[in-house]
């Protein structure tokens, strides 16, 4: 294969084509070289688009980036010690540019120092065979495919390969890497990468990098189409215990996490349910059996955000009590309603999943298609503007009022304010 022209064109969307193209013009315009890498034509070679574009520029990252800008709407973050710039154009593409460099690792785990020099030294420095291979995107040498590493006949074969010995070491995050990619493509590590990924598991080689990098990684499992089975992986590994300590991964904890997947496969589709994360979501499948106070342990450990933790914390301490009383066909709507209220919808989407139960998901589903929204036209500010006296008689009414809107009984603003008059009549 000597060029990727024509999967750009026929796999990639118009949009991502055209800034492309795009972008190999700013590059002739400041003499700079840029080459797309890594995931991004792993991915086209394997027919998919990945969105997250990966370059490396011969000249300098953060100038060409600027360059752009200076053309483009868009968002740059640059990090010059690093020679590195992330550029976010229109629609959200990500371009992760780097400038063509050679790593030096002062120390295992720590991170590199940079100095300029070629496309293919830049290449070597990183993790697997199948993500070493470059495509040009100069309008001069457009679409020309490198495969300095035999990246290619891997890809074909369905092979993860280390470049070097000391691979895992420099960076263990790879290990992780590793089983994540052999668990997405179906693919196997190879017999002497599997040794060396053996060999630094042992060596709990994880242990010199920061717990912020290595969670950042680990969650990132949670985004796979699979995360069950790269969790099964790292189990059979004994990675699993390290990751999560104090937690076991059972047969029970699998089960739980595929009928996870297989709820995701189906509300990514139907758009119910769009205030969500990953991580939240899996953690609270995994954590749900803990005691509160490993759960808070593993928010500490796992560096989690202050509102990633609440949600957790509340999906674990509520869903028990909520769980229970969705079954209950006499609840009724106003019930239901101030049920889930405050349940966030990854507590919901558990639900689903830790009971299968036909009446728990319908009961989820009738609170988000049609109470979650259902709510009184009538304010706070209404009850001040007619005159009554603000206290906690407010509270009462709005709220007796929402329980009418809910259950049906009244609707529209006409009957919403007769009903607060005959409320406050008595
Ligand atoms: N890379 C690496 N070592 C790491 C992380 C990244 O060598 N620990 C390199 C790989 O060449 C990778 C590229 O940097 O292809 C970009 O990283 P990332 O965007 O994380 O990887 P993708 O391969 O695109 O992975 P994904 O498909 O999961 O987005």
């Amino acid at each position: 294969m000597e060029n990727l022209t024509r999967q750009i064109n026929t796999i990639l969307s118009k949009e991502l084509q055209a800034l492309i193209y795009f972008l190999g013009r700013c590059s002739q315009r400041g003499s700079y070289k840029i080459y797309a890498v890594g995931g991004f034509v792993r991915d086209l070679l394997l027919g998919r688009e990945n969105n997250d574009i990966d370059l490396v520029v011969d000249g300098s990252a953060v100038d060409f980036a600027r360059s752009v800008l200076e053309i483009m709407p868009g968002t740059l973050r640059c990090y010059e010690r690093f020679g590195t710039a992330t550029l976010t154009l229109p629609r959200g593409t990500v371009f992760d540019m780097v400038t063509a460099r050679k790593e030096f690792y002062a120390a295992p785990g720590a991170l590199p120092t940079v100095e300029q020099s070629t496309l293919r030294n830049d290449l070597f420095r990183r993790d697997f065979t199948i993500n070493t291979m470059a495509c040009a995107l100069n309008p001069l040498e457009f679409g020309k495919f490198y495969n300095f590493f035999g990246g290619l006949k891997d890809l074909r074969e369905g092979i993860i390969r280390v470049l070097y010995k000391l691979s895992f070491i420099d960076d263990p995050l790879r290990i992780i890497r590793a089983i994540r990619f052999e668990q997405r493509f179906g693919f196997r590590i190879e017999k002497e990468s599997f040794s060396l990924l053996k060999k630094a598991i042992e060596n709990r080689a994880w242990e010199k990098i920061s717990k912020e990098r290595l969670y950042k990684e680990v969650r990132l499992v949670f985004r796979e189409p699979k995360p069950s089975k790269v969790l099964a992986r790292f189990a059979e590994l004994n990675m699993f215990k390290n990751i999560f300590p104090r937690l076991t991964f059972s047969r029970e904890l699998k089960n739980r996490l595929e009928r996870l997947e297989q709820l995701l496969a189906e509300i990514l589709i139907e758009k119910t349910f769009t205030n969500w994360s990953y991580s939240v979501l899996f953690l609270s499948a995994l954590f749900y059996d803990l005691s509160e106070h490993d759960v808070r342990y593993f928010c500490y450990l796992m560096r989690l955000k202050r509102k990633e933790r609440q949600n957790l914390l509340y999906v674990w301490e509520n869903l028990p009590i909520v769980l229970p009383q969705l079954k209950n066909r006499m609840t009724g709507a106003s019930n239901l309603y101030f049920l889930l209220e405050k349940m966030p919808e990854e507590g919901l989407l558990l639900a689903m999943v830790l009971d299968p139960d036909l009446l728990v998901r319908e009961g989820i589903y009738y609170f988000c298609k049609h109470l979650l929204n259902k709510k009184p036209s009538i304010t706070g500010k209404d009850l001040l503007k007619a005159g009554l006296e603000p206290g906690p008689i407010y509270n009462k009414i709005l709220t007796k009022l929402h329980e009418a809107v809910l259950e049906g009984k009244i609707s529209g603003r006409r009957e919403e304010m007769e009903f607060v008059n005959m409320f406050l009549k008595g």
